[in-house]
């Protein structure tokens, strides 16, 4: 496919990558972020594709190179907000060709993972996606599990409220055994039964595409979490913006509610 030049790359005040690289600071780099990749259909649109789907084909380099550029910089988890639970009301041809992209990227991207000792793992309502994926996923979860570097997480039909909601329901099962007291509950208890606990709560959250929004992405880990918006389109996101996201993220003042 012949791509027409990005329509927007603005750079970190005009620095290139190496320039804001050697700005960053390796022991301040945030352990995981989190992306909310937004703006495929705008870009498809942009270009004069007359289909959604090209602009989430083109959303798969960019998936391609941030993994492997999020793996170099040494952070521990990514996590990718690739098909949440409110996009099953897309209409069923969308849905068909991303669900088709999904299982061809899961299988194609196996050499590219472990070249790069990268772990896959997901989270969100897995047993609403079809079968092909489900089996694509548990694939290449089971020939990256061995890998020590970063984890991939890709939220697929993942909704925040509803991950609380089963996390309720997952204490509410050990309360009706007595494994659990309803005043022993507390802001760990939540946490722990959180699809992926292990990940920890993302530092960082990156969204494309000018968008000022939660969209349900990780509300319960989010609490403290900074944000970065970026006009960037998602398939015209590349390392130099991933660059700026993390400079930006250093130049904050976390206090978590302190002073
Ligand atoms: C939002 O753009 C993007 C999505 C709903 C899907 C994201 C999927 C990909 C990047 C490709 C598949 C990813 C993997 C990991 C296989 P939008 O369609 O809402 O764009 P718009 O707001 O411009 O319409």
């Amino acid at each position: 496919m012949s791509i027409k030049p990005a329509t927007s790359t603005p750079a970190w005040n005009g620095m290139s990558a190496e320039e804001i690289e050697a700005q960053l600071d390796p022991s301040r780099m945030p352990r995981h972020v989190g992306i909310i990749m937004d703006g495929n259909g705008r870009w498809a649109r942009r270009q004069g594709f007359m289909e959604r789907i090209r602009g989430h084909e083109a959303g798969i380099d960019s998936v391609r190179e941030i993994t492997r550029a999020c793996g170099e910089l040494g952070l521990q988890a990514l996590s990718l907000y690739a098909f949440s639970k409110e996009n099953w009301s897309r209409p069923q041809r969308e849905i068909d060709a991303l669900m088709a992209l999904l299982e061809r990227f899961l299988y194609n991207e196996v050499d590219e993972l472990n070249s790069n000792n990268v772990r896959l793992t997901a989270c969100g309502a897995i047993q609403d996606l079809p079968a092909g994926c489900q089996k694509a996923l548990a694939h290449t979860m089971q020939a990256t599990a061995g890998n020590t570097g970063m984890i991939l997480n890709l939220a697929l039909s993942y909704g925040g409220r509803y991950e609380i909601v089963e996390a309720v329901r997952k204490i509410a099962r050990e309360i009706a055994v007595g494994a659990l007291k309803p005043d022993e509950i507390d802001e760990d208890t939540l946490s722990r039964n959180m699809y992926r606990p292990e990940l920890g709560d993302p530092d960082l959250i990156i969204r494309t595409s000018d968008e000022f929004r939660v969209s349900n992405f990780m509300i319960w880990q989010s609490a403290y979490s900074e944000f970065h918006i970026t006009p960037v389109l998602w398939p015209e996101f590349r390392k130099i913006h991933l660059l700026a996201a993390l400079l930006d993220y250093q130049r904050r003042d976390r206090r978590f509610g302190g002073v």
